[in-house]
């Protein structure tokens, strides 16, 4: 039987020995932007996961575009640095071929938040907040900061520090960047329309709203030519009067034409109002309509979680790969039992080679 799913992709020059991405994951674990042990154990362990694809979470251009105070970032010398060192030791027991990436972005409105585990709302004046950005004067909901509305030349500033910050990507020695432009963070909100009324070039027409997140995307290209960016969008606000999955289409016919190699088809994050309709595979549909409409490489998410399954969607032409998220939390060794239920030998760290039985005996089970 050969997989599909094992199969090797090669995305704008970079070749990833199979289709099965790690989705990016907050940890919420940093040190004023600055990678911990706990990521240098998490990145070690995704390392020998199998999966040919490992994008890092969410991480920030600048300070106050952290979701908490524990977010992720690229903004300083000691980030940077701090980066590094977990991704040489990640890629010193890496299974030979894995890429590594970082998603790069912006919380806007949504910054200035807790963390998940101390309730995830807005820091409360004794948690030392900060003031939050976005495309208008409009909370992401009730109780929620009202952000500043970014001025022209503060829009050309954050662009710089997406390209700033990619440069930062890439000397700490990340293999590709993903742009983070889902889930109602700053570049969602200026896609959306939603989040975004503003009457000059960076607002009204879909051509407008999507300005911002191609112009990133065109920096981000001219600071690092050699490095293969992706994108994340959510295709779908969920809400009436929202983005659609035909926008979504539009943005990432824009964002290939600027040179992004792929599309992680996501969905909703930018209001409260949304109707998510989830379930197992629930966004596979917006990176067909994607890959077909745009022509552009997709990635699947959002509730994948078996082999057989994830071997259907690129087998089937949906998408060009999977990305599973929480599958990796629970199941860090997932391509392992993925191979052996859909028969192919996938070789694993040497040390562990003599796990791999159970595997096999696990998936047959
Ligand atoms: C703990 C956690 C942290 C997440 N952090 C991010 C993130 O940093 N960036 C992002 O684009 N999505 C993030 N997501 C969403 C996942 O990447 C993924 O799209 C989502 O979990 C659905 O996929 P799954 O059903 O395989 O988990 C996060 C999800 C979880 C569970």
């Amino acid at each position: 039987m050969t997989s599909h799913l094992f199969s090797p992709i090669t995305l704008d020059g970079l070749d990833f020995p199979n289709r099965i991405a790690v989705a990016p994951m907050c940890q919420y674990s940093a040190d004023d932007g600055s990678a911990s042990d706990w990521h240098l154990q998490h990145w070690m362990n995704l390392a020998m996961s199998g999966a040919g694809m490992v994008t890092i979470e969410m991480t920030d251009v600048e300070r106050r575009g952290r979701i908490s105070h524990g977010c992720l970032g690229l903004y300083s010398d000691a980030n940077e640095d701090a980066a590094r060192r977990a991704l040489d030791a990640a890629k010193r027991v890496a299974i030979p071929g894995t890429k590594f990436g970082t998603q790069l972005a912006h919380a806007g409105r949504k910054a200035s938040n807790q963390r998940p585990w101390e309730g995830g709302g807005p820091l409360g004046p004794d948690q030392d907040p900060w003031p939050v950005v976005s495309a208008s004067a409009i909370a992401y909901a009730d109780g929620w900061q009202v952000p500043h509305a970014l001025s022209e030349a503060e829009i050309e500033a954050m662009i710089g520090r997406f390209a700033e910050a990619a440069l930062r990507a890439e000397r700490a020695g990340f293999d590709f960047i993903e742009l983070h432009g889902a889930h109602g963070y700053l570049l969602q909100q200026f896609l959306s329309p939603l989040s975004n009324v503003r009457t000059d070039r960076w607002g009204g027409s879909l051509e407008n709203r999507m300005r911002l997140i191609v112009e990133v995307a065109r920096a981000i290209r001219r600071a690092t030519p050699d490095l293969m960016l992706g994108a994340r969008l959510s295709v779908s606000d969920w809400v009436d009067g929202g983005f659609m999955p035909e926008d979504g289409i539009d943005v990432a016919r824009a964002l290939k034409d600027v040179g992004v190699a792929y599309i992680c088809c996501s969905s909703g994050g930018n209001s409260p109002l949304q109707k998510i309709p989830a379930g197992p595979g629930y966004q596979v549909h917006l990176a067909e309509a994607v890959r077909k409409g745009a022509g552009v490489p997709t990635r699947a998410v959002g509730m994948i979680d078996e082999p057989h399954q994830a071997e259907a969607i690129v087998n089937g032409g949906r998408a060009d790969m999977v990305a599973l998220g929480r599958a990796f939390i629970a199941d860090p060794r997932w391509p392992w039992r993925a191979a052996a239920a859909l028969g192919h030998d996938l070789r694993v760290a040497p040390q562990m080679a003599r796990g791999a039985y159970l595997a096999k005996k696990w998936s047959a089970a």
